[in-house]
């Protein structure tokens, strides 16, 4: 499969930044299986014992790069629920409100979606070792597949930034931690100081195509049928980026007639926020996720810790939960209503990209 540079068009290499400082991306898939086809195929695999196709991810192998069998490392990734949800319902004031519960994957976030496909992808290339900077999620999710695959794991963490319960999932599996003094963002600075070992954050194009069948999951749990908006909330925006792609893909394909509107929410500036996971600087996937904003009719919003907090609560009184940077997409689902982009009658999708039990100082919901 072709791979092109977002920014310049040119040939790119899925693994590095472009020498114009545009990122990789994978061309759309062509497959010959006409729509129909391409859903009943879903549904058959979705049902079936065959170890790959238990995986949420591997089930849509055809729109994937080719990686060959024997290669691809899977912990059976991407069966997630969609839990439909009358308290964030009242919550912001809409009709339909459900949540994507991503962090309902192995590792407990969305990122196992993408890492299933970017440690398959070095596994075929002989890789013996991969690398990432993180505060928590990506790390553990690279740990767990990195172990699966034989590989050593590289951690480059913020450090007193990330919550020791991730700390202790990456060393369970067996990673190394390297503490950076600074931001998120300073550990990212330092990625190049680690040699021989390949980048698995979300600027690797294998991520990408393996987060975009978060996408398609939802489309199949809903029997197809596209909710008006979808929200989630945004760090260095490789997951907007990624759900971007698996909608337009999935449009292309001719499994959906039309396209859902984006909100990406992200947390407010020069504030410590306790949404960790989308304190990020310097996104670096900004310009894309803008790009990508626009073809969607999307909108941008940065909301501070009370009201992703209030979010929080009511998704955990009702016996879901998520980490905090989470519920930011409700927290943007109320901000939106209030403002009236959302309207009552919308069928409103939250993404909860990470589990309830990642952020041990976060729970305050005894109110
Ligand atoms: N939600 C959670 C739970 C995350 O862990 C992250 C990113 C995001 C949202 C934002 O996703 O970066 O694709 O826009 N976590 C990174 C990490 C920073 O290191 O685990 P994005």
């Amino acid at each position: 499969m072709n791979v092109r540079c977002t920014r310049c068009g040119a040939a790119a290499d899925p693994l590095r930044i472009c020498a114009c400082g545009g990122l990789p991306e994978f061309a759309a898939p062509s497959t010959r299986i006409d729509a129909a086809g391409l859903k009943r195929l879903l549904r058959e695999r979705r049902a079936s014992y065959e170890p790959l196709f238990a995986s949420g991810v591997w089930r849509l192998r055809e729109l994937l790069p080719p990686i060959a069998a024997e290669h691809v490392i899977s912990l059976r990734e991407g069966n997630v629920p969609v839990y439909a949800s009358a308290a964030g319902a009242r919550f912001c004031g809409a009709d339909r409100v459900s949540y994507l519960h991503l962090g309902m994957n192995p590792t407990g976030s969305f990122k196992d979606l993408g890492m299933t496909v970017a440690i398959s992808a070095a596994h075929a290339l002989g890789a013996r070792a991969v690398v990432c900077a993180s505060t928590g999620n990506t790390a553990s999710s690279m740990a767990a597949y990195a172990a699966r695959a034989g590989m050593r794991a590289y951690a480059l963490v913020p450090r007193g930034k990330v919550s020791a319960v991730k700390l202790a999932q990456m060393r369970d599996y067996g990673a190394t931690l390297i503490e950076v003094e600074g931001s998120f963002d300073d550990a990212f600075a330092k990625l190049g100081e680690i040699e021989g070992a390949v980048l698995v954050n979300s600027i690797n194009a294998y991520r990408i195509e393996g987060q975009k069948c978060a996408a398609f999951a939802l489309l199949d749990e809903r029997s197809w049928r596209v909710p008006d908006w979808v929200l989630l909330p945004g760090g260095n925006l490789g997951n907007i980026s990624a759900f971007a792609k698996g909608f337009r893909e999935a449009r292309e394909l001719g499994l959906i007639d039309r396209l859902p509107r984006l909100a990406l929410v992200r947390a407010q500036r020069g504030v410590d926020t306790c949404a960790s996971a989308i304190a990020v600087a310097d996104p670096k996937s900004l310009e894309r996720a803008h790009r990508e904003l626009e073809r969607f009719g999307g909108i941008e919003l940065a909301l501070d810790d009370a009201e992703i907090f209030a979010a929080k609560a009511a998704i955990g009184r009702e016996g879901i939960g998520c980490e905090p940077a989470s519920a930011a997409s409700l927290a943007g689902a109320k901000a939106l209503r209030e403002r009236g982009d959302i309207t009552r009658d919308h069928d409103v999708v939250c993404v909860l990209t990470g589990h309830v039990l990642k952020d041990a100082r976060a729970y305050d919901n005894a109110a």
